[in-house]
């Protein structure tokens, strides 16, 4: 692995000394790298303490561009405290910042704090992101034969604009395997999980790069594309259709494919494939079938109970490293579970994304097709997303359906939230006797 080593030491952030700007600083930073998935989770705990006169009421987070482009997701919320959480956790604002005089190579965001912060007072808030493409498979190619080894690199101490006066930092690894880790002062392993810290009186914008290259076998399950297609339809039902074109994201595969070795010795002979993915449909879906270019693939492995029905999707042929797959899954659900009405309008409310357990979607197209004379449209997202209009004509149709149609880019699980698209439907409409 030695040829590899050079490869830790690229990531250089020219971070030069800024002015103070502000008086805040962090009392306390505990920070966690879920290196667990393909999708890597960065969970921190910050304490963020008012040393000056001024009131303040905002935070800023940065993240090394690097790091940056690669955020899917974003959320700030006050820290509950062990045992506590009975109250539902309102999310505290968040937005893009571009403060003057900030190093060019750093993104910022800006936490408004629910109340200004006096001298001398303090406020504990978690921060939530999610990255995705952040693992690089090192080397590159592999063959059917190998594990798949990948690298992470961050830093040991918290990038911030603001002194940190105690902090520490954890990575958590899918298993002990661990071809290498950089060792700094303070550095401890227990089994699967690498601790740096704790650290104290760190000034601001300090970074110390550490590198990971750990195995990690898990499905690096992307859709390129996924298109969801919901539809109210005539038969008193929510119709879902989803059509992915899916890659595994990992190391490519190199060398010829034995089946014979993978079904004789599949541990062996494909640790770095994944063989099936599990999508975790909404309780009640029925006619739930799953097809590819071939034709019906059965659905034996389909459960459920009052919370969820289990999918087990099984391609037919297992998954290596840069392999593609096409494939359409459709589910019917009750109507009266997720149409609903409001001030004399109806309204959609159901999920936005795909119920496949953690898969990264470059690109996510989510259409609603409305009943016929549908008017009076408009949608409410959990976040931005791009929106247009279009019009399906189908043999039942006379003037075709409208069709809200809704893109998002770099989508993880965290972005399954519910959304709802209201309209008007005139009784006298056909649909009536749906409703
Ligand atoms: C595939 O399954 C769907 C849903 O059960 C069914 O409507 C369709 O006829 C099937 N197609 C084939 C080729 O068996
Ligand atoms: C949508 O449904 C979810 C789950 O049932 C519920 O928590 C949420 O309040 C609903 N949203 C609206 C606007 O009705």
């Amino acid at each position: 692995m030695e040829s590899f080593r050079f490869c830790f030491l690229m990531l250089t952030i020219a971070i030069l000394a800024s002015p103070a700007l502000s008086d805040l600083v962090l009392s306390k930073v505990d920070r966690r790298i879920y290196l667990t998935s393909h999708i890597v989770r960065i969970s921190s705990t910050m304490k963020v303490e008012n040393a000056g006169s001024e009131k303040e009421s905002k935070v800023l987070l940065a993240f090394p561009e690097q790091q940056a482009k690669n955020m899917a997701y974003l959320i700030a919320t006050p820290h509950e405290g062990k045992g506590k959480g009975k109250n539902p956790v309102v999310a505290l604002p968040v937005e893009a910042a571009n403060p003057k005089d900030m190093p060019a190579a750093l993104t910022l965001y800006s936490v408004s704090l629910p109340k200004g912060l006096a001298e001398g007072d303090s406020f504990t808030f978690d921060v939530l992101a999610v990255f995705t493409h952040a693992l690089r498979p090192i080397p590159e190619q592999i063959t059917q034969a190998d594990i798949q080894l990948v690298l992470y690199q961050d830093s040991a101490h918290y990038l911030s604009p603001y002194a940190v006066k105690v902090q520490s930092l954890s990575v958590k690894l899918p298993d002990s395997r661990i071809e290498s880790y950089t060792k700094l002062e303070n550095t401890k392993i227990h089994g699967s999980e690498i601790k740096y810290g704790p650290y104290e009186n760190i000034p601001s914008f300090s970074y110390s790069p550490i590198a990971v290259h750990f195995e990690s076998n898990l499905p690096f399950a992307v859709a390129h594309e996924l298109v969801r297609e919901i539809e109210i339809s005539h038969w008193g039902n929510v119709q879902v259709t989803e059509h992915y074109k899916l890659i595994h994201g990992g190391a490519q595969s190199k060398g010829e494919f034995s089946r014979l070795d993978f079904q004789a010795r599949p541990n062996v002979r494909g640790a770095s494939a994944f063989r099936y993915l599990v999508a975790n449909l909404p309780p009640r879906a029925h006619s739930v079938y799953y097809r590819d270019e071939i034709g019906n693939i059965s659905t034996s492995h389909l459960r459920g109970d009052s919370k969820k029905t289990e999918l087990l999707i099984e391609p037919r042929y297992p998954m290596f490293g840069g392999w593609r797959t096409a494939f359409t899954i459709g589910y019917g659900l009750p109507l009266q579970d997720f149409l609903f009405e409001s001030d004399g309008k109806r309204f959609l409310n159901i999920t936005f994304s795909s119920p496949m357990v953690e898969l990264v979607i470059d690109a996510l197209i989510v259409k609603v097709v409305l009943p016929e004379g549908s008017s009076d449209i408009s949608v409410a997202a959990p976040f931005p997303v791009e929106q247009w209009q279009e019009t399906k004509i189908s043999h039942l149709d006379i003037d075709g359906r409208p069709v809200v149609v809704l893109k998002k880019t770099n989508v993880v699980p965290e972005h399954n939230q519910f959304f709802q698209v209201f309209f008007f439907l005139n009784f006298q409409s056909e649909y009536a006797h749906c409703f």
